[in-house]
């Protein structure tokens, strides 16, 4: 049995979450992703809600149930996901991005299944950069708490720090990739929840429920 009581605040509260791994498509066959299987932001969005929090969820290409009583918008790209989180920011309370969003996509798409060339061994695709969404919303902030993740295979409070300062963060959750026992497919995490001017909080190994909902812990202290 879990006690929720420190989660009571969440009620009524819009709480607005990224779940997956984005898609970029090279031709209509083909795309670039990430290992992302959205078991963290399922999670998050599941505690939230059954802690009377009014969820809703950008999910980007996840196979798992639809948790009951969950608004689901589904995307595939990084624009669909920008775009959606554009539409739904400014009413929120809270804002989690836990999706795992291609830094890159291909500079042109092929609007053809590309075939095998007969005279070279290579292929070299064109990538460019993508939205950053989280930065993007740094000057549209204003009631929201901001939350977002990094994800790291060294160096990951160094690293974590450093995105808390650049994108506008209130909190960055780091989580180690470099285990295969926690973090991208598994159903177990470990991370360190990392404020400006605040000790950080190291969660060891557990369910992500559990990671879920003592992440929602740290948020909710913040909640007027
Ligand atoms: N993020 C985002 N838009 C992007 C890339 C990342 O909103 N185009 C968000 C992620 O959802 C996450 C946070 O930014 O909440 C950090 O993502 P991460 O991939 O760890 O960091 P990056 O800033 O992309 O830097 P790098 O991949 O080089 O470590
Ligand atoms: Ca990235």
């Amino acid at each position: 049995d879990v006690d929720n009581s420190k989660l009571a605040k969440l009620r009524g509260k819009k709480v607005l979450i990224t779940a997956g791994g984005t898609r970029e498509y090279i031709d209509p066959v083909r795309y670039i992703s990430n290992k992302s299987s959205g078991k963290m932001g399922y999670a998050l969005a599941k505690v939230a809600q059954e802690n009377g929090a009014v969820v809703t969820l950008i999910s980007a290409n996840v196979k798992l149930p639809i948790p009951a009583g969950i608004d689901v918008i589904q995307v595939e790209t990084v624009e669909e996901l920008a775009q959606a989180v554009q539409t739904q920011f400014v009413s929120t309370d809270v804002f989690i991005m836990a999706a795992a969003v291609s830094d890159y996509r291909p500079v042109h798409f092929v609007d053809h299944k590309i075939k095998k060339s007969a005279d070279s061994a290579n292929l070299t695709l064109e990538l460019e950069e993508t939205t950053d969404i989280l930065k993007s919303l740094k000057s549209r902030r204003t009631k929201q708490i901001v939350v977002g993740f990094a994800a790291e295979t060294n160096d990951l409070l160094n690293n974590a720090k450093k995105k808390l300062d650049s994108k506008g963060a209130d909190i960055i959750v780091a989580n180690d990739v470099s285990q295969s026992d926690i973090g991208f497919g598994s159903e177990d995490n470990a991370v360190t929840i990392l404020q400006h001017n605040a000790t950080n909080i190291k969660v060891a190994k557990a369910n992500k429920q559990i990671i879920a909902k003592k992440v929602l812990e740290v948020i909710v202290k913040r909640l007027s």
